[in-house]
């Protein structure tokens, strides 16, 4: 690749002559996308046209840290020589064949998976494009079992598909789209005996046997908020005495997030257990779009028949490629171990740091929430962003980071030194003074994937 422009546009390349599009001011390109992209998601906070490791470049030129990593996904970070190199190889060897064939990618990332989940005998895995349809693949599952009730645990986020928006208990996400596929109950989140009594003769008598149990190791878009050790160890106790199947949704934990290959993993998270089915997107492609779902064992990899569930994309060998290269990246270059490591420094030096406006940090290797002792995390966002850092209001008095997993411990020392010093409107210093212009307006930045 040439250099970039000071502009942070890539100079020409031949794909330019056909694909690129003309140059724009960050204001140029948000005036364009409000004209042209649904509003789904408000206005873009800035538009970005470059990246490189941790860093991303806006359409002005201005330079971020990026620790949000498209919402857990970049886990190399930025244009990774490695990944680049492995999507244009298999690009330009082989781009996309139909699932009436297999490509040697998709079926060596299969055995990938299945070594690093060290499931047993009979195991397998259906490939997907993202967490919402792994989990509606794993949904599917559950209805093969012939039961229909189906336990979600409250304040979870499975996707914006249908049947993961069944799963998802928000009622601003669901109600707009009621009626979803039925048989969802949500249990209280993190409650074992809230649990026991889901599975109790009771509630069975009244409400039928479960099918599954569907649960995110930490929930993500809820906050980041961590179940009790114990908690799983409960969950696949009862979930096998009843026959029901465990199902993690991994899709933001797992593929080394949290400074395991599967949160679930961590003795603290799953205590051992073994799961029925796990789910999986974001960082297994490392910006590429894939998922995956990996059933456990012959009971659950043959729920699914022939003809039962398809894609045209999932299993894509480009796809594949990205993410053999991704999980090889992790691997080769110790990435768990520097996810757990620079994990522990922005958690221990962020907390300590000494802003009043910390009220402390949660979460697990690079999943992180920083949360604030005021609802003032869209304004913490937006002061982050004219600092240079990208980070996520996920509630009202919470910031997420979950940047790429390669954040270097120098980087993460800028981090700590946005939190240490961070005022908002409202903050007062020591003379009494607002630190900055009260009458900004709060635009909200607290959104979900
Ligand atoms: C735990 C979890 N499951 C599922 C999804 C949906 O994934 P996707 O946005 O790729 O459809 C998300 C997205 O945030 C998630 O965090």
């Amino acid at each position: 690749m040439t250099e970039p422009t000071t502009g942070g546009t890539p100079a020409t390349t031949p794909a330019q002559d056909v694909a690129a599009p003309a140059d724009g001011s960050v204001a140029q390109w948000t005036d364009r996308y409000t004209h042209a992209v649904m509003d789904t998601f408000g206005p873009p906070q800035r538009v970005l046209v470059r990246g490189e490791g941790a860093y991303v470049w806006d359409a002005d030129g201005k330079r971020y840290l990026d620790l949000l990593a498209g919402i857990a996904v970049n886990a190399l970070g930025h244009a990774h020589p490695t990944l680049t190199a492995a999507i244009s190889a298999q690009l330009g060897t082989l781009g996309h064949v139909s699932n009436f064939f297999g490509t040697p990618t998709q079926i060596a990332l299969a055995e990938r998976l299945l070594a690093l989940a060290e499931a047993p005998e009979g195991s397998r895995v259906f490939f997907t494009n993202s967490g919402t349809e792994a989990n509606e693949a794993a949904f599917k599952m559950t209805r093969r079992t012939g039961r229909t009730r189906v336990l979600a645990l409250q304040g979870g986020f499975h996707g914006r598909t249908m049947g993961a928006l069944a799963l998802t208990s928000k009622a601003a996400y669901r109600e707009p789209f009621e009626p979803l596929p039925g048989g969802v109950e949500f249990v209280a989140f993190d409650d074992v005996a809230a649990l026991e009594e889901a599975f109790s003769p009771a509630a069975v008598a009244e409400r039928g046997e479960v099918a599954a149990l569907v649960v995110e190791p930490v929930q993500g878009e809820a906050g980041v908020r961590g179940l009790s050790p114990g908690y799983l160890v409960a969950a696949r106790d009862l979930t096998a005495r009843h026959g029901a199947l465990l199902v993690l949704d991994e899709v933001q934990t797992g593929v080394g997030r949290t400074g395991s290959w599967f949160a679930y993993q961590q003795p603290e998270v799953g205590g051992g257990i073994v799961p029925d089915v796990v789910t999986l997107a974001k960082g297994l492609g490392g910006g590429f779009p894939v998922g995956a779902v990996i059933a456990y064992g012959e009971r659950a990899a043959t729920l699914l028949g022939r003809g039962q569930h398809g894609t045209t994309f999932g299993g894509n060998p480009v796809a594949a490629a990205a993410a053999l290269a991704t999980l090889g990246v992790i691997e080769r270059d110790g990435l768990l171990d520097n996810v757990r490591t620079v994990g522990a420094l922005l958690r221990e030096r962020i907390a300590g740091a000494g802003n009043p406006l910390v009220a402390g940090v949660r979460g697990r290797g690079l999943l992180l929430a920083v949360q604030l002792a005021r609802p003032v995390a869209a304004d913490v966002a937006r002061a982050a962003l004219d600092a240079g850092l990208v980070v996520n209001a996920v509630a009202p008095d919470a910031i997420r980071l979950a940047p790429p997993l390669v954040l270097t411990p120098e980087q993460a020392r800028d981090v700590v030194a946005f939190f240490a010093t961070v005022r908002v409107p409202g903050s007062e210093d020591a003379t009494g003074a607002p630190a900055t212009d009260p009458t900004t307006p709060a635009t909200p930045t607290t959104r979900s994937s």
